[in-house]
């Protein structure tokens, strides 16, 4: 990675008619930070005291400051639930969906708070994250309950959703995040709450209308007077009535995108365009904004950056002209790019967050130069948006409820697997890579219906009734990446294994074995174990993944899928029978 490079860039970047320069950032970049992320996120939920308070921003002793759940006016407390349910989104492990789940319920309460427009904020990104990774619909009814209770807020004279009853100073003021908050009522105009379209749309054109300068900059507040004309507009997070604070101003690039994309309006593209074409001409060498970009005082707000990276690969998804497309693209890649360097990841340092380097509210003296749990929500969905199926190594653990991996409820008849094994020790004393259905918790070994097994011989195994066989003695060698192919029939309860060993022809292991002769009853093939019996890390199963050999796959892998494709996580990626060796 290199600042320098990455700042070369930008003039490209800007420049329509120069090839943009080559970005590093890459999938192991992204696999490496969500490794870290999902350290630091198991270690924030053991530090907190219980699931009442959520936490915000970093002190310097190297923890959270916290809000509670139930605090009305506060707008943050879905984002520590969010990044959870982001982290379930990796690795499909039941761990991160429990502790998701445990940190979302107790924001329920927030379903009736009529007090805030940033009930958008507070349960998109719990409640929202949880039905589409979940499809559970008791999510979705509260969804729908905070649509409703955000809705109240519309005031159609006007046509904005009314922000801030808590400022005093204010009559019927809009502010440049509540675009982001819109996403509520988008998503409930599509499940049964028609009417909120026009709201959000209205609420999008009015802020486009009276916040965004000609020049694509923005005031952060724009304030009404009943009969909609405007009594101010200025700041209220930023430096000065003409400046533009730079996290407004990535609000309103997430806002705008997201709105092209709910609604295929092209005025919110030609909006998406222009606030981010301001913002991109104003950055510094290192893609990362000062707070304010007028502001003399300098403080990095790496908050901005991270919403701003994840903006642009959802807008460059959906622009129709290929060389902003590029563009958009570009930037976003050396965002993350400067993100995951030491100069902003926490790697190292104290901090209990993801990113350093980030500005709450500095002309409130709050929050300058931390890490913001905001900030590292948009990284994470960066980081997913990059790839929504990372290439995220599966550790075996120690833990049976911690070796867990959800594969979907549809894995049914007959199914291939594939995946690498990679040993990480001489010997594995019997570790295994199992698999049973989707509603059989793994409490035990004898859980699992079909199962390769890591000898204490040094050479693979598969389960067969009562025991284990193999047609050969393949060794496992410590650091060397095995690829495994399975051909399983659920009905028949029987199940054929293959590896390659690099450099080699493919060898079956063993052929038409039966599942475990005590193992419970499956209808699907719906739940990977990875279990070690010495340590933790013993080994590694990368690029996992179970599909039907009779109907390969129609949608390919995607580095950016539409919403309606996340909902389906289980689509597999492209595959042939016969892979060549390259391919692995
Ligand atoms: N929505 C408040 C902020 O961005 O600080």
């Amino acid at each position: 990675m290199g600042l320098s490079r990455i700042g070369a860039g930008l003039g490209c970047l800007l420049g329509a008619m120069v090839a943009p320069a080559a970005l590093a950032f890459t999938d192991a970049d992204a696999v490496r930070v969500l490794t870290f992320a999902r350290a630091q996120l198991a270690d924030t939920t053991a530090e907190l005291p219980g699931v009442t308070r959520s936490p915000k921003s970093s002190l310097s002793n190297g923890t959270w400051t916290t809000v509670a759940n139930t605090d009305r006016i506060a707008w943050t407390q879905g984002f520590f639930p969010g990044s959870m349910w982001l982290m379930f989104q990796v690795a499909s492990e039941p761990i991160w969906r429990e502790r998701a789940d445990l940190w979302t319920r107790p924001l329920e309460v927030q379903k009736t708070n009529t007090e805030t427009h940033d009930l958008g904020f507070k349960m998109y990104t719990s409640y929202g994250e949880a039905w589409r990774l979940t499809g559970n619909t008791y999510y979705r009814d509260v969804l729908l309950t905070s649509a409703d209770s955000l809705a109240t807020r519309y005031n159609s004279q006007i046509g904005i959703i009314d922000c801030c009853d808590w400022n005093p100073n204010w009559n019927i003021p809009l502010v440049t995040d509540t675009m982001v908050d819109l996403q509520l009522l988008l998503w409930a105009s599509q499940n049964g709450r028609p009417a909120y379209r026009a709201m959000a749309i209205n609420h999008a054109l009015k802020t486009l209308a009276d916040a965004v300068r000609p020049d694509g900059s923005s005031f952060h507040y724009v304030d009404y007077r009943a009969d909609g004309t405007i009594r101010s507009r200025g700041t209220y997070q930023g430096y000065s009535t003409t400046s533009t604070w730079a996290r407004g101003q990535a609000w309103l690039i997430y806002g705008y995108s997201m709105m092209y994309r709910y609604t295929g309006d092209a005025r919110f593209l030609t909006a998406a365009r222009r606030v981010t074409d301001y913002y991109l001409a104003n950055l510094p060498a290192d893609l990362v904004p000062n707070w304010d970009f007028n502001a003399p005082m300098q403080y990095k707000d790496s908050s901005a950056a991270a919403i701003v990276a994840s903006a642009l690969l959802e807008l460059s998804g959906l622009e129709t002209d290929a060389t902003r497309r590029t563009r958009y693209r570009t930037a976003a890649l050396g965002m993350l790019d400067s993100l995951v360097s030491p100069a902003y990841l926490a790697q190292g340092t104290n901090s209990p967050g993801l990113l350093l380097h980030g500005v709450g509210n500095l002309p409130a003296g709050q929050e300058i130069d931390v890490s913001l749990i905001y900030g590292d929500y948009y990284f994470l969905e960066a980081l997913l948006r990059f790839n929504p199926r990372p290439n995220y190594p599966w550790y075996a653990k120690l833990s049976f409820s911690r070796s867990q991996h959800l594969l979907g409820t549809n894995n049914t008849g007959t199914r291939a697997v594939e995946f690498d094994l990679t040993p990480l020790r001489d010997v594995i004393d019997g570790g295994v890579v199992g698999w049973t259905d989707s509603s059989t918790e793994v409490t035990s070994f004898s859980r699992l219906n079909l199962a390769v097994r890591l000898s204490t011989d040094g050479i693979y195994q598969a389960r067969n009734g009562a025991g284990w066989s193999w047609l050969r003695r393949i060794p496992y060698v410590r650091g060397r990446t095995d690829h495994f192919r399975l051909s399983v029939d659920l009905v028949a309860r029987r199940y054929s294994v293959w590896v390659t060993v690099p450099g080699a022809a493919e060898v079956q292991l063993v052929n038409n074995v039966a599942f475990r002769s005590d193992g419970p009853f499956i209808n699907d093939l719906g739940r990977a174990a990875v279990i070690a019996t010495t340590e933790d890390s013993e080994f590694r199963v990368n690029s996992h993944r179970v599909y039907s050999p009779k109907q390969p796959p129609a949608v390919a892998r995607a580095e950016k899928l539409p919403d309606a494709l996340w909902e389906q996580l289980d689509v597999p990626e492209p595959f042939s029978l016969e892979p060549t060796t390259s391919e692995r």
